[in-house]
């Protein structure tokens, strides 16, 4: 029997055809249900959802847009589900579609933002969301946080409401998540220059510009009803997000940690491993095109479980950004860890980093300097379980080869890269401290049934049965199945004719197959994973079902407007997801 068991296939499910239907397909014997829906209650005395919800009402309810998640056991039959909620749609939180905003709407897009905690118990064999969970709680872009680590204190973080520089409030979009071994949960801000914005001239320089902050926001309007995001009165206020957020979900009075070490950029994921020599490394990705992935290494090392003396380990290490050095004609070559000290390498006053604080609040800045390689938008990382190797999307790029800063490479090889592609990197000598590493590419996503030939066709793991667009999400379960979520182009049309909509597929990382398993409803993207101890439930996240108005009512059906949910999915026969 063991040996039945070591030569089994890694995957075990039967793989799914592309779907346009609004609905969530899964593989025969599996069962994919709603777990929670944005607005949905996490408290005794919050309301039923309804579009007409206050921002009140929204504070007490689960967020919207949700994306990356953690699954923290509290008991064999309780947990607690830590979730981000990105962002939120207008045309569906308002039932004007957002065109009359007022202060009191904005209110409730703050409160739709952040993260929700929700407990979970285990009744009749399944995980259900527990609305009168002890430590429930809702995190929004007003909750008071604590900014911790270098640049704490620094100049450039200072406002009127705060001069010390070390009290924010609130996070938001926050797209993708970490967790560490001692329990907490992190949250990882990305697009947050889209919530700032002013009606006057604001003055803004080179590097505001380098984070993507202008004059007009990203459509939320928050800056013409909280003066807090007018660019022309508080300029520093930006640069108090673009961080990674440390939460203990185990207490609710507990106030959040911006963990400033690990950099300021439009951040992914956190992607947590504690090195052979016991220090913390989370790999990071910067997801804009042409920018960076970049890895921090605790100067501390890790203490077993919970242990007090792990709660600021965050705040010491050092950052560094990735070059990728191709070897001629390949997709695959050597890379090199850049470190972003202060002192080191023209990272100095007279380029414009007067410490280590402005290195990190300018951590985009101070990787160009050092030669860091410009990637196709680096969303999330995942690091194998057992093998020392590390998996990072790149999800596409349409400045490829056309804008001066990012050439064709080995590791970003295809010209206005609609597809994207999968990286991966071995540690030298399977240390995760080390600063070389090899690299080669997993796979590049393409449309073989368009392209017969050439890189657009994705690699030769690639086939029509499988075919996808802008992998995403990324994670790994304990028997090292890579699960790969998309964020794509859902038309079905052109070069992406044939992939239907947004999906997930699981890949086994040694033989390179790789299958769908999920297909997800009308213009939606799947993303956000996790899954319970045993890996017989996993968590899946459905973000922005119906985005731009297009026809979806999921989960509800109907005539409903659609909602975001996170879906639990198992097996009939109760066995381990994917085997
Ligand atoms: Fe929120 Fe880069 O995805
Ligand atoms: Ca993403
Ligand atoms: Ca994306
Ligand atoms: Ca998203």
């Amino acid at each position: 029997r063991a040996v039945a068991a070591a030569t089994r296939p890694l995957l075990g499910f039967q793989a799914v055809p592309a779907s346009v239907a609004d609905t969530i397909v899964v593989p025969p014997g599996y069962q994919a249900e709603v777990l929670i829906a944005w607005g949905d209650a996490l408290f005794p005395d919050a309301p039923a959802f309804a579009q007409n919800n206050d921002a009140r009402a929204q504070a007490r309810q689960f967020g919207d847009n949700n994306d990356g998640m953690s699954f923290f056991p509290l008991g064999p039959d309780r947990a607690l589900l830590a979730v981000n909620n990105e962002y939120t749609n207008y045309e569906y939180l308002f039932a004007d579609g957002g065109k009359a905003l007022s202060a009191g709407a904005v209110a409730k897009a703050q409160a739709a933002h952040g993260v929700s905690l929700v407990e979970l118990v285990r009744k009749d064999g399944k995980w259900q969301a527990n609305p009168k969970g002890a430590l429930n709680r809702r995190i929004t872009a007003t909750t008071p946080m604590t900014l911790s680590g270098p640049a704490a204190g620094h100049a450039l973080l200072k406002t009127q409401a705060d001069p010390e520089g070390r009290t924010a409030l609130g996070t938001f979009n926050n797209c993708a998540n970490g967790q560490t071994p001692w329990g907490t949960y992190l949250t990882c801000e990305e697009n947050f220059n889209g919530y700032f914005g002013s009606e006057g001239k604001p003055a803004l320089d080179k590097r505001a510009a380098r984070y993507g902050l202008a004059a007009e926001d990203a459509g939320f309007g928050w800056h013409k009803f909280d003066e807090r995001f007018d660019l022309a009165k508080h300029p520093q206020e930006p640069h108090r997000f673009g961080w990674v957020v440390e939460i203990d979900p185990q207490d609710p009075a507990s106030t959040p940690k911006k963990r400033t070490a690990l950099g300021r950029f439009k951040h992914e994921n956190a992607a947590f491993t504690v090195n052979k020599d016991g220090r913390a490394v989370v790999y990071l990705g910067d997801d804009e095109r042409g920018e960076h992935i970049y890895r921090f290494v605790s100067k501390n090392k890790v203490a077993p479980g919970n242990d007090p003396a792990n709660r600021d380990l965050l705040d010491e290490g050092t950052l560094y950004v990735a070059r990728f050095d191709a070897r001629e004609g390949e997709l695959k070559g050597t890379g090199q860890w850049l470190p972003l000290v202060h002192g080191q390498h023209g990272l100095t006053r007279e380029n414009g980093f007067a410490d280590q604080g402005e290195v990190l609040i300018f951590a985009r800045e101070a990787a160009t300097r050092l030669g860091a390689t410009t990637m196709d938008r680096p969303e999330w990382v995942a690091v194998h379980p057992h093998r020392s190797e590390v998996y990072c999307t790149l999800t596409n790029n349409k400045n490829r080869g056309i804008k001066e800063n990012q050439p064709l490479d080995g590791a970003n090889p295809r010209a206005e890269n609609p597809y994207g592609q999968i990286i991966r990197w071995r540690p030298m000598g399977d240390d995760h401290g080390s600063d070389s590493f090899e690299w080669d590419l997993f796979l590049l996503a393409g449309n073989p049934s368009v392209h017969k030939e050439g890189l657009m066709a994705g690699s030769a793991n690639i086939h029509p049965d499988n075919m996808f667009n802008s992998p995403d999400g990324i994670g790994f379960d304990e028997a090292g199945r890579l699960w790969i979520q998309t964020d794509g182009d859902y038309s079905n049309e052109k070069q992406f004719a044939g992939m239907g909509n947004n999906q997930m597929l699981c890949a086994d990382p040694a033989s390179g197959e790789v299958r769908r398993f999920l297909t997800g409803p009308v213009a939606c993207e799947i993303t956000g994973l996790t899954f319970s101890p045993d890996w017989r439930t996993m968590f899946v996240g459905v973000q922005h079902p119906g985005e731009e108005g297009a026809p979806s009512h999921f989960p509800d059906g109907g005539t409903a407007i659609p909602r975001s949910a996170v879906l639990r999915i198992t097996r009939n026969d109760g066995g381990i997801i994917g085997a």
